[in-house]
Order: C-alpha cells, then sequence, then structure tokens
C-alpha cells in the first residue's frame, strides 16, 4: 500500500534517503538549479529554509530514481512496470475525509494571495514564476465527469494563473464549458502523495477513466476528499497546498517563455485562472519540479511507458522491456526484444508503438543483450546494428506534439522508428572478457578497503 500523503512518505518512507537543507534558497532560480543539477543518485531533497518565505518547505528530487519510485508507490523496483499496468484498469472511489489537514489555513482576501507561495522561477530566461506539477482538476457541471491532470501554470501577478490546457480530459471539459459560456470552476492540488501525482498525468484512454479512481488503485487505498471553500468542487483533503479558483470564459493571455521538458523555452497564448482561495496545511511544503529533471523522467515513464509496455507485449513475442530516452520530455523510446524476434516483427512493433502514443517520435529496437538504460550501449547498437536504408519506419501526417520544437507551428510532424537488431547469422556478437580475468582486472581497480 502507498503513503496516505506527502509528509508520511517524507517522514517515514525517505528516511535514509532524503537531504534536509537547512541553507537558505530562493524561490527564483536557485531551487530548480539545485533540483536540475542533483547528481543521479542524490537523495530527496526537502529545503527547510525558503528566502522571502519563512514557515515554507519545498521538497523536491523525490521521485528521480526507480528505487524511490518504487518506494513511493510502496512496489518492489522490479515490480513496478507490471504494478502500474496492472492497476490500470481498476478503480477505487474516493472517499468524504474525516480530518481535512489542508484546510488547517485558509487565505480567501486581498490581491496578492499568490505571494504567499514560494512558486519556482526555473530557468534563467523564464518569464516568471511557474506552478510545475500542480494537478488541476474539476467537474463538468452537466455530466458530471470528473477531469484532473497536470497543467503548468504561469503566475500572472494578483490572483491570475495562465493555464496550459493542451491534453483531455481538462482541454475537453474546459472546451465545453467555454461552449457554454460558463466559467469552470478549478481546483489546483499541490503536494500530493506520489501515487495520486501519477494517477494525474496517466493516459486517460478513450472513455476517459476517472483518474481519481485510478489514484486510488494506484494508492491501494482510497483518495480522501473534501467540500472546497469558494467553489462546488471536492480537494483532496490531505494535500500539502490547494488553490481554488475558476478558468475565465473566453478570455486568453499571453504566458511564457517557459523552459519546458523538450529542454528549450515556450510561450503560448493561454486560459486565464482566477483564485478565489489559497488553502494550507501548517509548516506546508512546495511540491517542486525542474522541467527537464530526473523526477519528469520517472513520472512520464510511469505515466506513458509502463501502460505502453503492457500493450506492446499483449500484441508483439518477445518484447522485454521498455525505457525513455533521459531528458527527451518522452519523445524518444528504447524497446527491447528477444533473439528470435525478426526485423518484420520488430516493425510492426515499431508501427504499433508509434501510433498508440501521440508523444512518441523516435523509437529504437534492440536486442536484450543491449542495457537499454545506458545511452552509450544504446549508440553502440545504432552504429553497429542498424543500416539507415533497410532498417529506418518513417510514418507521415502525425500530430505534432504541442512543445516539440522541430514542429512548432506545423501542426503536422512525422516519426521514425529505427531497427537496431543483431543479424541472424550471429557475426555481430558482442566481444567479451574472459569471466575470470575481468574479476581479476576489476580487483586491481577496486579502491583499497573495498571488499
Ligand atoms: C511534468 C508534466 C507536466 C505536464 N504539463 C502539462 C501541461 O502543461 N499541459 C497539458 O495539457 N498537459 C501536461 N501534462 C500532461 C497531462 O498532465 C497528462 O499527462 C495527459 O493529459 C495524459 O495523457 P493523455 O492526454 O494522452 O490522456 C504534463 C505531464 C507531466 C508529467
Amino acid at each position: 500500500m502507498a503513503w496516505r500523503d506527502l509528509r508520511e512518505l517524507l517522514d517515514d518512507g525517505l528516511t535514509g534517503d532524503l537531504r534536509r537543507v537547512a541553507e537558505p534558497f530562493a524561490p527564483r532560480h536557485e531551487i530548480a538549479a539545485a533540483l536540475r543539477q542533483a547528481p543521479t543518485e542524490a537523495p530527496a531533497l526537502l529545503f527547510e529554509n525558503i528566502a522571502g518565505h519563512p514557515g515554507w518547505r519545498v521538497a523536491g528530487n523525490l521521485i528521480a530514481t526507480r528505487r524511490r519510485l518504487a518506494l513511493a508507490l510502496g512496489v518492489p523496483v522490479e515490480q513496478l512496470a507490471d504494478h502500474c499496468a496492472a492497476r490500470r484498469g481498476q478503480s477505487i472511489d474516493p472517499v468524504r475525509a474525516d480530518e481535512v489537514p489542508v484546510q488547517q489555513v485558509v487565505r480567501e482576501g486581498g490581491d496578492g494571495l499568490l505571494g504567499a507561495l514560494p512558486i519556482l522561477t526555473h530557468h534563467a530566461e523564464d518569464g516568471g514564476p511557474y506552478i510545475s506539477i500542480g494537478v488541476v482538476m474539476c467537474r463538468d457541471p452537466v455530466s458530471g465527469e470528473r477531469g484532473m491532470g497536470v497543467h503548468r501554470m504561469m503566475v500572472k501577478g494578483g490572483r491570475r494563473l495562465t493555464v496550459m490546457f493542451a491534453n483531455p480530459p481538462m482541454s475537453r471539459l474546459h472546451a465545453a464549458a467555454e461552449a457554454r459560456g460558463e466559467p469552470l470552476p478549478v481546483v489546483i492540488a499541490l503536494g500530493l502523495d506520489p501515487a495520486t501525482l501519477v494517477g494525474a498525468v496517466v493516459r486517460g484512454g478513450a472513455q476517459g477513466a476517472d483518474k481519481l479512481g485510478l489514484a486510488g488503485a494506484l494508492r491501494g487505498r482510497p483518495v480522501d476528499l473534501a467540500p472546497a471553500r469558494t467553489v462546488p468542487l471536492e480537494v483532496p483533503a490531505r494535500a500539502e497546498i490547494v488553490i481554488e479558483g475558476r478558468v475565465l470564459s473566453g478570455v486568453r493571455e499571453a504566458e511564457g517563455p517557459f523552459g519546458e521538458n523538450s529542454g528549450t523555452y515556450f510561450s503560448d497564448t493561454s486560459p486565464v485562472i482566477e483564485v478565489s482561495a489559497i488553502t494550507h496545511r501548517e509548516q506546508p511544503i512546495y511540491p517542486g519540479l525542474c522541467p527537464g529533471s530526473a523526477d519528469v523522467d520517472m513520472l512520464l515513464w510511469l505515466a506513458a511507458g509502463a501502460d505502453l509496455l503492457a500493450q506492446l507485449r499483449a500484441q508483439v513475442a518477445g518484447v522485454i522491456d521498455l525505457e525513455l530516452a533521459r531528458g527527451t520530455a518522452a519523445f524518444s523510446m528504447i524497446v527491447s526484444v528477444a533473439r528470435d524476434c525478426s526485423r518484420s516483427e520488430a516493425r510492426r512493433l515499431a508501427q504499433l508503438a508509434l501510433a498508440l502514443d501521440r508523444r512518441l517520435k523516435t523509437i529504437t529496437i534492440v536486442n536484450d543483450d543491449i542495457d537499454i538504460r545506458d545511452p552509450n550501449d544504446v549508440a553502440w547498437a545504432i552504429a553497429t546494428r542498424w543500416q539507415p536504408a533497410r532498417d529506418t519506419v518513417v510514418m507521415e501526417g502525425t500530430d505534432a506534439y504541442v512543445i516539440d520544437p522541430s514542429a512548432s507551428g506545423a501542426g503536422q510532424g512525422s516519426k521514425a522508428a529505427f531497427i537496431a537488431l543483431r543479424a541472424a547469422t550471429g557475426q555481430d556478437a558482442r566481444m567479451r572478457l574472459d569471466a575470470a580475468a575481468l574479476a581479476k582486472a576489476q580487483a586491481l581497480f577496486r579502491p583499497p578497503g573495498f571488499v
């Protein structure tokens, strides 16, 4: 079973793998730099001294390693993908909360409401502070359907945020409200337990699964909800912070630049949320997530990769594992297949994956003697096993993903697969060192005192 809330994970789960940072760090640039530059095996970070925001804390780098992601979801690391795929079809409905810690402090008045929060400014040319990991939730007033997703929001001053609705279900429910000429009430939950967060970013699918029910299934226990203070919605009672407000009908404002997960700046014209209240816990923890960081890669792997892996395994024999290339915003994927998977079968696999995943732009298919988590190994497979004319599949006329800088303004894009499999003759078996000689050599380079 996963953690009840973010605090329980930090206090009881991450002991030994959490660094509490006592020195002052500023929300403008400094915390994001620490999150983005954290080395691969760095611990989770809890900044306890936020310049200009006494009493507030910022947590980040929480799920940057597979080990921590597994711990956060309460499953053994080797079962991560299977666990998520299995829970995808399940649902545990939310329940009415007995206690509502997120409403310990209520702020409703004044124009400077958003200034109370240590909202991070991430990259050098960013146009201002951005909420990068806020879960936006709504309920369609006509159908009752719940919407939930992570959507970036820029602080525009006072009580206003822009919000980027590029993905369903929020984009669809917002469009429906606008077509009726109505504002859309929303709540934005910040500082959720990771399982609920993952529930918010998984693919909704054609039926638009209820993501709160899915979050409950991922947690193995229901999400606790309580009535919001100023909008006709419910809020996750154990979040750290909740922002309440309405998306104004027919209003758009310029936002950006914002350094995106694609590694480049992005500007847009987006809908506007007018904030009506902010509630939070005492000693609140603001969730920091820097675009392009390991936390994002892990979140996308779980949200997009784990599900796709299950679908591919069901359709094509010999599919072994799947990884997203780090820092590519899930545009590039590597899949490993068994030795007996033929090139034609690999092409079918590639076409299937590219068609199923809207965001995916390139897929590289390798055999399982390649470590798909080692970029050098993958580069070696492409250099030595891929013949460009023979082994490339190009798919044209696909939708370009909105934050892909190479497709900006085009609307339409294309996709490619690289089949980098071993030759049937077996003449490209990898050279290897003699096992006993390797062990002796490794002892030579082992640091003194290291057994
Ligand atoms: C870190 C992160 C940031 C995201 N930011 C946005 C965003 O700004 N706008 C948006 O529409 N979707 C954003 N998403 C995607 C949605 O939250 C959600 O994953 C997506 O709607 C689910 O996929 P689907 O549209 O295929 O159902 C983000 C996802 C992640 C993991």
